[in-house]
């Protein structure tokens, strides 16, 4: 694999999850290196079309190069969350499926000026759109003790957010924290020696919870499911792949108030249209990667696939 590409997580599962049809309208939410993208483009015929989006330049650069040639595809740079507008503004008013691959690609993790990576020495950025201006470095320097601890314990699910928020605000008293070194360095030292042995990399879970907060994921991932969802076709399918609990949380969550029908008052005979689910669960448990793909990529262990099928409109 060369340093800039992308392993792809449970391919095959989540094209089979789409049930893609020739002459259908696709979203690829999360182009990446384009992995799900050109399974999607291969079954398409010529009335078929991708519209593939991704905050990162850099993945929508090397998808413009790598589809060239391609009629049946466009790329925008754009976050998700307002991805549903901007098909509006290219006259698309349905789609007959949607993916997430959430999180960062591999060539974001390996590029040396991303600083993604608790494992160099990198700027303190995580940016995935470098046009935004909210960098690790400016929530690291500017955010008040309270914000870091809250952001390090909910997004890092870390139980030691108190002393890492302790330890960040004593030494951006004392000099500039601006390299991912410096960062992990000062995470390591502020947990417990023995709490250090267990759990992987002591500083990965403030990188993770830095990260979120930077590119505000859980939210721009909450606002873009519900707004896909309204998009999507009856029997329009849409599939989410997630990396960690507070995703996943929220793609169970979110679907399933389509997939359930409210709680009914007693004696109500039959269900009215209006409180009929709108969508279907695909498969009840999320799918999970095997583990050959698991042996192959490490990445891919914590994957987990939810999809879903609209059944009707919601009526008034
Ligand atoms: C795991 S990678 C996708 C990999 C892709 N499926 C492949 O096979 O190559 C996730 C991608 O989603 C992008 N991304 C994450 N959050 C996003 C958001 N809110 N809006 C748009 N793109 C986002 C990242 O920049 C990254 O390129």
């Amino acid at each position: 694999m060369s340093p800039y590409s992308h392993e792809t997580v449970l391919l095959q599962e989540a094209i089979d999850g789409l049930n893609i049809i020739g002459s259908g309208t696709y979203v690829d939410c999360t182009y990446g290196r384009g992995g799900h993208s050109a399974e999607i483009i291969k079954r398409l015929n010529e009335h078929g079309h991708l519209y593939a989006f991704d905050s990162d330049q850099d993945a929508i650069e090397a998808g413009r190069k790598r589809f060239a040639e391609e009629s049946t595809v466009t790329f925008t740079r754009e976050n998700f969350r307002r991805a549903p507008a901007k098909l509006d503004t290219y006259g698309v008013e349905s789609v007959n499926g949607v993916l997430f691959d959430l999180g960062v690609s591999s060539p974001q993790l390996d590029d040396k000026t991303r600083g993604f990576s608790y494992r160099g020495d990198e700027p303190l950025d995580m940016r995935m759109d470098r046009q935004q201006t909210l960098t690790a470095e400016e929530i690291v320097h500017t955010w008040p003790f309270e914000s870091l601890v809250h952001i390090i314990s909910r997004n890092g699910e870390e139980k030691f957010a108190k002393p890492i928020a302790r330890a960040i605000e004593t030494e951006r008293e004392k000099t500039k924290i601006t390299s991912t070194e410096q960062l992990a360095a000062l995470v390591k030292h502020a947990i417990p020696a023995a709490a250090r042995r267990s759990g992987g990399h002591p500083a990965k879970r403030t990188f993770q919870a830095l990260r979120i907060a930077v590119n505000d994921e859980l939210q721009a991932f909450e606002d873009a499911l519900s707004t896909f969802v309204a998009k999507l076709e009856v029997e329009g399918r849409l599939a989410v792949i997630t990396f960690h609990s507070l995703e996943d949380a929220i793609a169970k969550r979110t679907l399933n108030m389509y997939c359930s029908t409210p709680e009914l008052p007693p004696g109500l005979p039959v269900i009215p249209e209006h409180m009929k689910p709108t969508m279907k669960w695909i498969n009840k448990k999320p799918l999970v990667p095997s583990h050959e793909e698991v042996e192959k990529n490490r990445r891919a262990r914590s994957a987990r696939l939810r999809i879903v099928e609209k059944i009707r409109e919601r009526r008034a």
